[in-house]
């Protein structure tokens, strides 16, 4: 039984990724919030890793939040790359398989991919947080003897990200449209969005925590097509009958931080309208939202997605 041991398990997406292990019997999962386990504190992470003795290592623990990054840049460094290297060191001495997380942001800094709508081939990241992704995924790739990296993009999920004050981008919006808040969003920049749900279905149904899955390579986990934000929020708030309430923000340059498809996943659509009825819905606060004359009902859910296409 593969013994998997995560970092940041209190996050939005180790946490979504440790609920749905610990309910199969095929895995023995060891999920260590940062409180468990502070990362930079590489005394503890060799004892974990003594104790644990795992056979996969995930890596759910980062400092994403661009503002947080530059208000200490020397710490996001310590937690996105200079104590990675050391679990890194870790697994190669245990034969442990790294499987990383990643973004999108190491793309997107590159002038002449902006007027492309093609996913950029050349990192180039425009974000400090960005350059400490690129630099632990190379770090990954040069010294580790077993990784894989998963690149991701506009994560959401049932508990938020703990650095958006427990949001994420869908969140944001159905916030808006609870209040009747008018939201002005960016429909120049091109991206993806990757629900937390698909992201841990396709590691499993790909094995990719088995020894013999494929090694050493990238993989871009994101819901199928390349939307704007804009098109998010408004598919979100047509649900609620609510589109009036978005606003489209035009910019003069694009920039493109989309991945290429690697693996076959549902569409954002599809993830959108499974992330409201499985994990919103749950939500007290948002419960006001799903009246009469909202679309959200499961049996018609199914036709309002096929009218929309
Ligand atoms: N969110 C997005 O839209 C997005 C987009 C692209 C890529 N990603 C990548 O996806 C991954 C997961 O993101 P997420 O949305 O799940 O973020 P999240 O909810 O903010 O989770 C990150 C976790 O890392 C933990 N952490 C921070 N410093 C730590 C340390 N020193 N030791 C141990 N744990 C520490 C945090 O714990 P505390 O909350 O207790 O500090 C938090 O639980 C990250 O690698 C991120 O770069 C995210």
């Amino acid at each position: 039984m593969p013994k998997v041991l995560i970092s940041g398990a209190g996050g939005q997406l180790a946490s979504t990724l440790a609920t749905r292990l610990v309910q199969l019997p095929t895995f023995e999962v060891y999920p260590y919030n940062r409180q468990a386990w502070d990362v930079t504190d590489q005394q503890t992470s060799t004892e974990i890793f003594d104790y644990v003795q795992p056979d996969v290592y995930f890596n759910g623990s980062a400092i994403h939040n661009e503002e947080w990054v530059l208000k200490d840049v020397g710490r996001a460094f310590d937690v996105n790359v200079v104590s990675q290297n050391h679990i890194l060191d870790l697994c190669n001495k245990h034969k442990t398989k790294f499987v990383n997380i990643s973004t999108n942001y190491i793309y997107g800094g590159d002038e002449s991919d902006n007027k492309l709508n093609l996913p950029p081939s050349i990192p180039s990241p425009f974000t400090v947080y960005g350059v400490s992704k690129l630099s632990f995924e190379l770090i990954l790739k040069m010294r580790c003897n077993d990784w894989i990296n998963f690149r991701v993009s506009g994560v959401f999920g049932q508990n938020g990200s703990c650095q958006k004050n427990g949001l994420n981008f869908p969140f944001q919006v159905l916030n808006h449209l609870l209040s009747n808040d008018p939201m002005y969003v960016n429909d120049t920049d091109i991206t993806n969005i990757s629900y937390t749900e698909d992201i841990v279905s396709s590691i499993l149904l790909n094995n990719f925590f088995e020894k013999s899955a494929v090694k050493n390579c990238h993989r871009n986990l994101i819901n199928e097509g390349v939307v704007t934000w804009y098109e998010v929020a408004t598919y979100i708030a047509r649900l609620f009958n609510k589109q009036n309430l978005i606003y489209p923000v035009k910019k003069d340059n694009r920039r493109n931080t989309s991945l290429s498809l690697s693996l076959q996943i549902p569409c954002w659509k599809d993830a959108i309208s499974r992330f409201i009825i499985n994990d919103v819905t749950k939500i007290g606060k948002y419960k006001k939202l799903f009246g009469y004359n909202s679309q959200i009902n499961q049996t018609k859910w199914y036709e309002f997605e096929r009218e929309d296409e």
